[in-house]
């Protein structure tokens, strides 16, 4: 009863954690595509072909149903994958409904008409190619109204975090907040749109202040996961064992995941 999880590379784990954690009897196989990341910088079409080659190595490992937890792919290519290429056994979901749904205080399922919220300014802090695609603002749009949404490409912090470079992508954080800020002086909320970020939320939380609510996927993800496999059980594959593949080099990506997470990560060759 295998799920897989994807990312282009070691962000994804923190959404991995939660969900570790939420079903804790689920074997899980991540998937990090060390070896091409960062995605934040590629074209659509590139993001889409790296995307459907790593579901599919996670289909050969019994994982009938996939997440990307990864918000590029998730807004670059998971559209086109569940209209093109995804056979009607299997089911390929994306991080961001949950995230908006949460924003916009929904259930999961229900379509009523768009409405007004409680927030009004929403700062978005994602990578370039999600900040490009404008699927945020579009899934936003088909739930609430009157939503002002200020969104920030978050050029090179990915890179710094995948390099291991702490102090470079919290610099690099800083300045992101700043420039946001200018054009967006009083976010009520922003959304770490991109599953990297979550490595770095207590640098985005000091920068932007403490009375920002911020918004971070990985629980809202866990939950909509288990709510999903309590309803379509039949999702989970065939898989029986947990594992952590890489198309980068095993040692330092497992070395970096293990800095980052605070926890022993050991990671192999995909
Ligand atoms: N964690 C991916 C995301 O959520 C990172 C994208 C990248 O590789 O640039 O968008």
């Amino acid at each position: 009863m295998a799920v897989g999880i994807f990312d282009s590379g070691i962000g994804g784990l923190t959404i991995l954690e939660a969900v570790q954690k939420r079903l804790p009897d689920t074997p899980f196989v991540y998937f990090g595509d060390n070896a091409h990341a960062p995605y934040g910088v590629r074209t659509h079409d590139d993001i889409f072909d790296l995307t459907t080659a790593a579901t599919q190595r996670l289909w050969d490992e019994g994982c009938d149903l996939v997440i990307l937890a990864c918000n590029t792919a998730s807004a670059a290519a998971l559209k086109r994958m569940q209209e093109t290429w995804v056979p009607p056994h299997k089911r390929v979901l994306g991080v961001f409904v949950p995230l908006i749904e949460a924003l916009t205080e929904r259930q999961w399922g229900d379509n009523s008409p768009p409405r007004e919220v409680a927030v009004k300014h929403v700062a978005l802090f994602a990578t370039p190619a999600t900040v490009a695609s404008r699927a945020f603002q579009r899934e936003l749009a088909f739930r609430a109204i009157g939503v002002d949404v200020e969104a920030q490409p978050c050029g090179g912090v990915v890179d710094a975090i995948e390099q291991g470079d702490e102090i470079l992508a919290e610099a690099l954080v800083r300045s992101h907040v700043e420039a946001l800020k200018r054009r967006m002086p009083h976010p009520e909320a922003a959304v770490l749109g991109c599953t990297h970020y979550p490595l770095m939320a207590a640098t985005f939380q000091a920068a932007l202040g403490a009375d920002v609510k911020v918004f971070s996927q990985a629980n809202l993800v866990a939950d909509s996961l288990a709510d999903y496999l309590h309803r379509r059980p039949e999702f989970a594959g065939p898989g029986t064992q947990s594992r952590y593949l890489t198309t980068g080099d095993p040692v330092s990506v497992s070395s970096k995941a293990t800095q980052f997470l605070r926890k022993p990560v050991r990671f192999e060759a995909a």
